[in-house]
């Protein structure tokens, strides 16, 4: 079965898509009236990029929950809205129905009231990818309050500035994590952050590992115990409910923290009605989701993906989420291909880093593994390479399968450019169309738009003109790094940060973030953080650091670091500054190359030339264009001649 804004052809895609910039307010409402409100919307859309304000189903009032979960019920209450995979494959599978889900999160939002949790206040969510984790972001939005999930992967520090920066009272976490082999000490890491915090009120700790934890007498307290004596509350006369807060649509819903190119993340603000509508239309049209199937995005919800396409978008659209608690390579490298034999998986959805990674084990890890049921492959999180795109296509697609290639950010809530699976053509490598309501342009440095010469294929920097119901509201705390960050750089439009290229049939092809923002293995880190991280560790002076091509990661970390003393043992230093860089930030953001110089090129004014240091990382010694400006044009050979 298909949905009522389901786009069927490419004539439905040109229509849809003509209509959204003709008449946008017409266009989203069509698809907006297909939702639960508790009050229906004053006006469709509001904006301007100067501020910036956008502003969608002003007056509308909902809640997000009841679009996820309580008006599927009657149809769906039985069949799964999630299936859980261990990371053990010999510890059981667990199914959630949309029932269970309801009984679920009506407990979590009772437990989050028990315990003092009220509409607006800020949740820090730091769990492994566990059910509960869905259960505590809709049990936030079912009683108003402002998820901010992190990244299981991410240190004490981290943790302690995204708190801090929240000004969050409550934290969920787990007792730890299961990776692979390893267990990640998840409660023990919140309670290094929080060594110095004063204005943490509650954890909330679910057990998961039975890793040896220290519970605070009034501060800590357990999950299961929580939920037992919230789930007599929510059971009045044999009926289960906990009345949904009543939300405004530009309420915010979530928070999630993300790198830019200074050296602090900042908390992305998505509101709920915008973002409700955004995912879940683009979920159903970029994958060609028709209900019953079954969807596996290997995300981790810690980043925006699991966010918008495992949790929000597949729940609105009453489909059945398969969540995964593991990494692609364990017990071994045909673990993903396990899964989508196992649940008779319909559509895939991982990132090019993960292909290229298993594409190293061979065609073996597929021997014996049915994929037939696969329909739709995608890809998101970096450009994918065309070698990744014609495996992904041969070995696990058959050539049978669509892939979408989905371009999107933290910063867009959805997918904004991307082929629709089986509905417009794919191109290797490409993204090519944006989906309805988005509008694309290429302009130069000067905020000029690129225009083609007849034919010709055309590169820029990719600025979207309008805004989309998923745009980024606002950075939280900080309206004015919002603004300078995404709508100051070219005058009226947002600003990705993405270059990119178009070709004579309309098609995109990102290249790249053009400024100082890494993307390792679908990741994005900033080189300021990285260095300021690099810059604690008490041996070093200074430091630079760019990406360079990376097999796997699509972009490895290369790090040129000046000591103040040449230490005797070099090798040591090395692990030292790695082991500094995970305590700041996390192991995400440990260098892959570490390169000790005596200087940086740097111009008159002190300025670093990446440009130089990028090349040199890349493996080009020859031309590295002019160095006049240079203060000492000699380092340039010694960096050359030291590369690691
Ligand atoms: C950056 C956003 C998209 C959600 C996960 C990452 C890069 C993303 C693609 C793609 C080429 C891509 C861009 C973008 N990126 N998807 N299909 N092709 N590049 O979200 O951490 O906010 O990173 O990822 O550079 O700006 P994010």
């Amino acid at each position: 079965m298909s949905y009522p804004y389901q786009i069927n052809s490419i004539e439905e895609y040109k229509e849809a898509y003509k209509k959204s910039i003709e008449q946008p307010d017409a266009f989203w409402a069509s698809i907006a009236e297909h939702f639960t409100w508790k009050k229906k919307w004053d006006k469709v859309v509001e904006w301007n990029f100067k501020e910036p304000k956008v502003e969608w189903f002003k007056g509308a009032k909902l809640n997000i929950t009841e679009n996820c979960i309580d008006r599927h019920l009657d149809t769906l209450g039985d069949k799964p809205a999630l299936i859980w995979e261990p990371n053990n494959p010999e510890e059981r599978v667990r199914v959630v129905t949309y029932n269970r889900l309801h009984k679920r999160v009506c407990q979590v939002a009772q437990m989050l009231k028990n315990n003092g949790v009220k509409k607006g206040d800020r949740v820090c969510i730091y769990m492994g990818m566990v059910p509960e984790l869905v259960y505590a972001i809709l049990g936030c939005a079912r009683i108003g309050a402002i998820h901010s999930v992190i990244f299981g992967g991410f240190s004490a520090q981290s943790i302690a500035d995204r708190v801090t920066d929240a000004h969050a009272e409550f934290i969920i976490t787990c007792d730890g994590a299961y990776r692979g082999e390893k267990v990640i000490p998840l409660k023990s890491v919140i309670d290094d952050a929080l060594i110095n915090n004063t204005t943490v009120k509650r954890i909330i700790v679910f057990t998961r590992t039975r890793t040896p934890v220290s519970m605070l007498k009034g501060r800590d307290v357990w999950w299961e115990d929580e939920m037992e004596h919230a789930e007599q509350q929510v059971e009045i006369n044999g009926k289960i409910n906990f009345e949904p807060a009543i939300m405004d649509a530009e309420d915010p819903l979530f928070i999630l923290y993300t790198s830019g190119s200074t050296g602090k993340p900042k908390g992305v603000v998505h509101t709920i009605a915008g973002y409700m509508i955004f995912v879940t239309y683009s979920f159903v049209n970029v994958f060609n989701y028709q209900q019953g199937q079954i969807h596996f995005c290997t995300a981790d919800i810690g980043w925006v993906t699991g966010h918008s396409y495992i949790a929000y978008g597949p729940l609105c659209a009453g489909a059945t989420s398969v969540m995964f608690e593991g990494i692609p390579t364990f017990p071994d490298a045909g673990r993903f291909w396990d899964i989508v034999d196992k649940h008779q998986v319909n559509i895939l959805y991982t990132a090019p880093t993960a292909i290229r990674s298993l594409m190293g084990f061979g065609t073996q890890p597929l021997e014996g593994k049915n994929l037939s049921s696969l329909k739709v492959l995608g890809s998101v999180g970096e450009p994918i390479n065309e070698e990744a795109w014609h495996w992904y296509d041969e070995h696990i697609g058959k050539k049978r399968c669509p892939i979408v290639d989905t371009w999107w950010q933290t910063e867009t809530a959805g997918i904004l450019i991307s082929n629709l699976a089986g509905i417009t053509p794919s191109k290797p490598s490409w993204a090519t169309l944006p989906l309805p309501g988005v509008q694309p342009i290429l302009v130069d440095e000067n905020g000029n738009e690129v225009l083609p010469n007849g034919n010709e294929t055309i590169a820029g920097n990719l600025c979207i003109k309008a805004p989309w119901p998923g745009i980024i509201r606002t950075t939280y705390g900080d309206h004015e790094r919002c603004r300078t960050n995404y709508f100051a750089t070219y005058d009226n439009l947002y600003f990705s940060g993405d270059g990119a290229l178009k070709d004579e049939n309309g098609n995109y092809r990102i290249t790249g973030r053009v400024d100082d923002v890494l993307n390792i293995s679908g990741h994005r880190i900033g080189t300021a953080e990285v260095e300021n991280a690099i810059n604690m560790h008490a041996g070093v002076v200074e430091s630079a650091v760019v990406g360079y091509p990376h097999n796997i990661k699509g972009q490895g970390i290369y790090a040129y670091v000046i000591l103040g003393q040449k230490h005797s043992d070099e090798e040591l230093t090395k692990k030292d500054i790695l082991q500094t860089v995970t305590r700041i930030i996390g192991a995400i953001a440990k260098p892959d190359k570490i390169q000790f110089v005596t200087g940086l090129p740097k111009t008159r004014s002190g300025k670093i030339m990446r440009r130089i240091l990028r090349k040199i990382a890349e493996g080009e010694t020859e031309n590295l264009g002019d160095t006049t400006a240079l203060l000492d044009p000699n380092i340039v050979n010694e960096i050359k001649e030291g590369r690691v």
